[in-house]
């Protein structure tokens, strides 16, 4: 019988010190980069591109890679190890005879798992001598991470930011601005690639992969600066196994384990840190646990074609074996606009080829998963992002199927981050605020 415990902590001390690399567990081996028929040789490019360090992680044959000291000590300053609490109120109010864990990693000093790689990439770019980092941010919280690890090691930041979020999310600029960071809406009049766009149409709502050209540009024009890259690739995945390791520890502590896992999924780190060290044991330990990516609509990337692709809009990047919805695809902002990404990461658009992950993607009106998100907050009382509600409703509905089936299964679900600085996302699709809003412009009128 598992231990029933609202909070399952970890101590200090039992802070994972190395990261999971899943490559060499991996069914079959990576298919790797490649270059497009025409034009300069990107793979030959990838060490301008990427920090040394990275770029050996990216293609090591290691199981383990050792987490530097250094960089633990960033994660505890962090707030690491994070809890992983069972949702005893939200199963009840489901009246679930499912068991529901979710992983906390909103409680992060940015609002994310996004810390989990900025930490270590801004720590390996300083010990390498540079002095600045560039990068592409979407829903923002992966440029907050950034700018809040590149205050920490000393380094200057420059976040590309999709304009379609940039727009609605004053907070958050102002959060990155106060970290030290310089923000620009993407596409900006600072790179080829931006311009190029910003002159068809100044009011350009912006893509990832927009905002990742023009940070790569950004970089390659300054030899001081470096690129650093939020999600999709291995080393960045291999970065947040730290929240699938922690949350191994704590179900051992409880006596229990996942026969689900999900998480939501725009470029795939989140999804990949949480849930591929549960991978590696179904495919080197034959543990049966199915793995749920939880999509929109908007951007359904796992059900786009599985072939070769830039990872950018500008054909910056080599070619990447994914599945995608096409580099140059146009998808419409939604307010989870962390998952309006055309690709997903190579390791996971593997797994999916081979039929080890599953995906569901929800409207892209959002109503559904926001209104699940609700229920949620009534319940255990936090706020997830926009992207992490989609992590939450698959959960719930997972759990309301078990209810219909009567089958007690252990659903583990990741709260990417929270959603403080995103209600007005919340308010817009759900329509509450707007009564209260009338309510005191009647008020007003009635001069009360
Ligand atoms: C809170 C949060 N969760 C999830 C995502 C999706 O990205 P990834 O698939 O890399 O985890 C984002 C992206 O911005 C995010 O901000």
């Amino acid at each position: 019988m598992p231990t029933q415990s609202v909070q399952i902590p970890l101590d200090v001390s039992e802070l994972p010190d190395r990261w999971y690399n899943i490559l060499p567990d991996l069914p079959e081996p990576l298919p790797p980069p490649t270059d497009p028929e025409t034009g300069p040789s990107r793979v030959a490019q990838l060490p301008n591109l990427l920090i040394r360090t990275c770029l050996e992680q990216e293609f090591s044959d290691q199981r383990w890679i050792a987490i530097p000291e250094a960089v633990r000590q960033l994660y505890l300053r962090a707030g690491r190890p994070r809890p992983l609490f069972r949702a005893l109120a939200l199963e009840q109010a489901l009246n679930t005879p499912a068991r529901l864990y979710y992983k906390a990693e909103f409680y992060s000093p940015t609002g994310s798992h996004k810390v989990n790689t900025a930490l270590p990439q801004a720590w390996y770019a300083r010990e390498l001598g540079f002095e600045r980092l560039t990068t592409e941010t979407g829903a923002g919280q992966w440029g907050t991470a950034l700018a809040y690890a590149a205050a920490l090691t000393g380094l200057k930041c420059t976040v590309y930011w999709v304009r379609a979020a940039y727009r609605w999310k004053a907070a958050r600029l102002g959060f990155m601005q106060m970290l030290g960071a310089e923000v620009h809406a993407s596409p900006s009049d600072r790179t080829e690639c931006g311009r190029r766009l910003h002159a068809l149409d100044p009011e350009h709502p912006g893509s990832l992969g927009i905002a990742i050209s023009e940070g790569l540009e950004d970089a390659q024009h300054d030899p001081k600066a470096d690129y650093t890259l939020g999600s999709v690739l291995n080393h960045v995945l291999m970065h947040q196994t730290i929240i699938g390791l922690e949350t191994q520890l704590q179900f051992a502590k409880v006596d229990d384990y996942p026969d689900v896992i999900i998480s939501c999924l725009g470029g795939g780190s989140n999804f990949g840190g949480f849930a591929l060290p549960f991978m590696g044991e179904r495919l080197t330990k034959g543990r049966t646990i199915r793995f749920i990516a939880a999509q929109s609509q908007a951007a359904p990337n796992l059900q786009g074609e599985y072939r070769y692709d830039h990872a950018d809009h500008a054909e910056i990047t080599p070619l990447l074996k994914m599945y995608t919805l096409g580099h140059r695809a146009h998808l419409a902002p939604i307010k989870g606009d962390g998952l309006r990404y055309h690709g997903c990461s190579p390791i996971l658009s593997l797994l999916r080829h081979k039929g080890l992950i599953d995906t569901v993607a929800y409207p892209a009106d959002e109503r559904h998963v926001f209104e699940r998100t609700q229920t949620f907050l009534r319940t255990e009382g936090f706020l997830p992002a926009p992207e992490s509600a989609y992590s939450v409703c698959c959960a719930m509905d997972e759990a309301e199927r078990c209810r219909e089936t009567g089958e007690a299964k252990v659903i583990a679900f990741n709260i990417s981050g929270h959603g403080f600085m995103d209600m007005d996302g919340y308010k817009e699709v759900l329509g509450f605020g707007a009564a209260e809003h009338h309510h005191e412009k009647a008020a007003n009128v009635l001069g009360i």
